[in-house]
């Protein structure tokens, strides 16, 4: 499973890629506004950072000024991929920007019918988000588990990004289901690494350490 770091936030980027846990980046215009730099400033220093492929999104809604945008952000690297909204608008500039050569990613995506509708216009990546269908009462693990089978029934080769992940669980749930990449805040990524069990166990030998005066250097 690929691991993209859900964020715009140069220093966490970096400290993920150095222990090799960073395969690719999302960002989208709330977490650009979060980090508050410029676009096309931002995404180039992560591309310069990291191997992968970083999702940089469109502002635009109709399809012809997507494309445009689309256009300009491939610019900034090899490793763009153009991410553009689950809309018909959407699926044609995802259709003209694969049929280029690029990468594309189709994000805000809440159904299965989406989802076999991106594939069919060649994204590169469907973006479904788990937290935001939990939030409304919804399973998002459910969207994740149809989407593979669609996908496993007719060969798609379009890769299941599960994003809007939240919890350590819904990385674990993906995982499970074989969700090609998950997309998760840095501060998720973290915290997979806790286990309380881990932390007494370290208590005691420290403690053992201690007592017995064991020295290695
Ligand atoms: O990758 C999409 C993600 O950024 C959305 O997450 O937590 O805003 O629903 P969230």
């Amino acid at each position: 499973m690929k691991f993209f770091v859900d964020t715009a936030e140069i220093d966490a980027i970096a400290e993920l890629n150095d222990l090799g846990m960073v395969d690719g980046v999302t960002t989208n215009p709330s977490l650009i506004k979060k980090s508050g730099r410029d676009i096309i400033e931002v995404t180039k220093e992560i591309c310069d950072l990291v191997d992968g492929p970083v999702s940089a999104e469109v502002t635009a809604t109709d399809a012809e000024t997507m494309i445009a945008e689309g256009r300009k952000l491939v610019e900034i690297a090899e490793n763009i991929a153009v991410k553009v909204p689950l809309t018909w608008d959407g699926l044609k500039a995802c259709k003209t920007l694969s049929d280029d050569g690029h990468m594309v990613n189709v994000t805000l995506c809440f159904s299965a019918n989406q989802a076999l509708l991106a594939a069919k216009a060649g994204a590169t990546f469907i973006s479904p988000f788990i937290g935001r269908l939990d939030d409304i009462n919804l399973d998002g693990m459910e969207l994740i588990e149809d989407i593979r089978t669609i996908y496993d029934n007719y060969g798609f080769e379009t890769q299941i990004l599960a994003a809007s992940i939240r919890s350590v669980n819904h990385v674990l749930d993906s995982a499970r289901i074989g969700a090609d990449v998950i997309t998760a805040p840095p501060a998720v990524i973290k915290a997979m690494v806790n286990h309380p069990l881990t932390d007494n166990g370290l208590d005691a030998f420290l403690a053992d350490i201690k007592a017995a005066e064991i020295k290695i250097l």
